[in-house]
C-alpha cells in the first residue's frame, strides 16, 4: 500500500455490497486507498463482518446510545477524526447526516444512490424507478450536502429497465453498475481531479497530484 493512499472512512447499514467492491478495487490496484475504518449503525451489519474479513478496523456505534441525531453524529465524526480519514464514503448507510457532519467533511463525503438523480431520491428508489414507468434507471455517486440526495454528481450509469423486471431484477442490475462506478469515483478524487464548481463537479484531466 502507498504511503500517499487516500484514507477512507466507510459508513454502512446493511449487507456491504458497495464496501466489498472499494475493498476489491484497493485489493486490485484500481484503486489508491486506503480503509482506516468502517462504521455502522446496526450491530448486525455483514459489512461489519466483511470489513473484518479483511483486516479492517469495523466498529458499531449504537444510535439508542444518543439522545439525538447530533450527539449520534457527533460520535461518528469523532471516530472518522480519529482515523485522520480524508474521504467518508457512505454505502448503503440508510440515515440522514446532520448539517453539523456535513459541515465537518463537506466536499469530502460521497454517496451511492440507486437512482438516476434527480429522479427517484429517498427510499427504495429502484421500486419508485418501476412503479413510475421509467425506461432506463441506474445509480449515482455524488457529494453529499444537507439534502436528501441532492449533492452535486460525479458520476452515473444507466441500466435499462425491462419489461418484466420486478424491483430484485432491476436492483440487481443498477448494482453491477454501482460496484463500477463507486470506486471509478473514488479513485478520481484520490487523483486530486474532481472540481466542485456550484452544482457541477468537473473531472479534471490528467495525473492530478492531490494536495
Ligand atoms: C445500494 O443499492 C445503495 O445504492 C443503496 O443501498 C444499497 C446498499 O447495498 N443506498 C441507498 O438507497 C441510499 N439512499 P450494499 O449494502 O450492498 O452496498
Amino acid at each position: 500500500m502507498s504511503e500517499t493512499a487516500l484514507r477512507l472512512g466507510v459508513l454502512a447499514s446493511g449487507r456491504g455490497s458497495n464496501l466489498q467492491a472499494i475493498i476489491d478495487a484497493i485489493e486490485a490496484g484500481r484503486l489508491q486507498a486506503r480503509i482506516e475504518v468502517v462504521l455502522s449503525d446496526r450491530a448486525d451489519a455483514h459489512a461489519l463482518d466483511r470489513a473484518c474479513g479483511h483486516g479492517i478496523k469495523a466498529v458499531f456505534v449504537d444510535p439508542k446510545a444518543y439522545a439525538a441525531r447530533d450527539l449520534f453524529d457527533s460520535a461518528v465524526v469523532g471516530a472518522l477524526r480519529a482515523h485522520q480519514v480524508e474521504l467518508v464514503c457512505l454505502a448503503g448507510f440508510m440515515r440522514l447526516l446532520t448539517p453539523g457532519f456535513v459541515a465537518e467533511y463537506r466536499g469530502r463525503i460521497m454517496n451511492i444512490h440507486p437512482a438516476l438523480l434527480p429522479a427517484f431520491p429517498g427510499l427504495h428508489a429502484q421500486r419508485q424507478a418501476l412503479e413510475y414507468g421509467a425506461r432506463v434507471a441506474g445509480c449515482t455517486v455524488h457529494f453529499v450536502d444537507e439534502g436528501v440526495d441532492t449533492g452535486p454528481i460525479i458520476l452515473q450509469a444507466t441500466v435499462p429497465v425491462l419489461d418484466d423486471d420486478t424491483e430484485e431484477s432491476l436492483s440487481a442490475r443498477i448494482l453491477v453498475e454501482e460496484h463500477a462506478i463507486y470506486p471509478r469515483a473514488i479513485q478520481l478524487f484520490a487523483e486530486g481531479r474532481l472540481a466542485i464548481k456550484g452544482r457541477r463537479v468537473i473531472i479534471l484531466d490528467g495525473d492530478r497530484v492531490r494536495s
